[in-house]
């Protein structure tokens, strides 16, 4: 299967994607990865791997309705069969659904419903939770509320700073992204309702 894997910062999931991707076995092939900025470590990670990169920046268009059009078509141009956000910190819009709504999946450090939006970690930590984790789920039009193809769990420790715990769950979170992405590569997938059923 096509890969495109969008990014916005430090790409440790992406490199996770990577490496396994280097197996062919692994039934999934990284064909270009996309940001919304320049200048980020996960682009240099794909660039490593003479992957296509490219960048689509907000502030590069009118609107935001020009700038999803944009990254639709970005994306679009790499033919993928599922695309992958791994710390992809923008919301997708309407054009960009219309083309890749229910064969795009975004991974979240939180147990959805819990903690959505840009501060999972954060806002786990500050209700004091004893267990947190990440949540792989289909983009659909809202923030973190697609359905869920998996999810691991994190134990907080009572040391922990927002740093350590983030990195903790991002430890679970490679291993659940590399994983599912894999399987919904090699023996594809369907939306069921609230659930996410393998065909194979
Ligand atoms: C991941 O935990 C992702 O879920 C969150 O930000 C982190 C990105 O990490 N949105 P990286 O860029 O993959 O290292």
């Amino acid at each position: 299967a096509r890969l495109v894997v969008l990014v916005s910062g430090s790409g440790t999931n992406l490199q996770a994607l990577i490496d396994a991707s280097r197996d062919a076995a692994y039934g999934a092939e990284i064909v270009a990865v996309g940001a919304d900025r320049d200048h980020i470590l996960g682009l240099d990670r794909a660039t490593r791997e003479q992957i296509p990169t490219f960048v689509v920046p907000l502030n590069g268009f009118e609107s935001r309705e020009e700038w999803d059009e944009a990254l639709t078509a970005a994306v679009s141009a790499y033919e993928p069969d599922l695309v992958v956000l791994a710390g992809f910190m923008k919301l997708v819009g309407e054009s960009f659904l219309a083309a890749f709504g229910g064969r795009t999946v975004n991974t979240h450090p939180a147990l959805s419903p819990s903690f959505p939006g840009m501060t999972g970690p954060a806002d786990a930590l500050a209700y004091g939770v004893k267990i947190t984790g990440c949540t792989l789920f289909v983009v659909d039009a809202g923030v973190d509320t697609g359905v869920i193809v998996a999810q691991t769990a994190v134990a907080v420790e009572d040391d922990d700073t927002v740093e350590t715990l983030h990195e903790r769950i991002k430890v679970g979170e490679r291993q659940m992204l590399v994983d599912s992405v894999g399987r919904m590569a090699r023996d594809g997938f369907q939306v069921d309702g609230r659930r996410v059923r393998f065909v194979r």
